[in-house]
């Protein structure tokens, strides 16, 4: 049996790894996880069932139960499409407080691996490298200065139509690196054998041209693929 190839992007909020992780997916024809969804679709879900973000073993069960579907950038949650309900920044922030518990995160670990298909998975997130993928051919890490993050952030929300503050997004920036670097539940960190790229002066095309070219010096996957 073929194993499908992965390609792990994973780095801080806004680093660009979702854009990035997109467009290589869609050069190479491979398949995408956005892992960061998953983690705000039981912010989502829980947020809706009115369970405390205290309460681990509630949340542990939304995420074991999440009912949700994936479509071309699209997904909903119990039939209900929630595409844009789950980008809000008070989802974002709730879902980094519940993602770090070590049991919600098992909860979504065999989830995740499902998305592992032929031709292959570009997977982003924060512990793609580190704990779900590791056996991944090709690790990317993606940094950025927190004041280029902020400002992509802040463009990602108005173009969305979502109204937002630069000095808000900063603050909230550095919070939720400083709870994802510091958690003992798979914290951001590189995998000892991630390529780092920072991004900062960087264009979505140079970064992706960047990945692209690593990937083609990794050559032909052995096996065929
Ligand atoms: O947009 P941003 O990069 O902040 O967030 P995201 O990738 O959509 O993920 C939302 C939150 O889920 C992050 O702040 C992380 O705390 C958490 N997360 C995680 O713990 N592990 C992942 N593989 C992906 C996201």
């Amino acid at each position: 049996m073929t194993i499908a190839e992965v390609v792990t992007i994973d780095g801080p909020t806004a680093s660009g790894k979702g854009t990035v992780a997109h467009k290589v997916a869609d050069a190479l024809g491979y398949h995408l996880l956005d892992s960061g969804s998953l983690y705000r679709l039981v912010a989502l879900a829980s947020e809706r069932a009115g369970v405390d973000i205290a309460d681990v073993e509630t949340l542990t069960d939304v995420a074991a139960k999440l009912d949700v579907k994936f479509g071309p950038d699209r997904v909903w949650l119990c039939g209900e499409e929630v595409s844009l309900a789950i980008r809000a920044e008070a989802i974002g922030n709730r879902a980094s407080a519940l993602a770090v518990h070590q049991p919600v995160r098992d909860a979504l670990t065999q989830l995740q691996r499902n998305f592992r298909k032929l031709p292959g998975l570009v997977a982003d997130g924060r512990d793609m490298g580190t704990v779900i993928f590791p056996d991944a051919r090709l690790k990317v890490f993606l940094t950025a200065s927190v004041e280029a993050r902020a400002r992509r952030r802040y463009k990602q929300l108005i173009d969305k139509g979502i109204s937002a503050s630069i000095e808000d997004l900063l603050r909230d920036l550095e919070a939720r690196d400083l709870r994802d670097r510091s958690r003992a539940a798979a914290p951001l960190r590189p995998a000892e054998d991630a390529r780092l790229l920072d991004t900062s002066d960087m264009t979505v095309e140079q970064a992706v041209a960047q990945v692209l070219a690593w990937h083609r010096e990794l050559g032909a996957m052995p096996g065929g693929r």
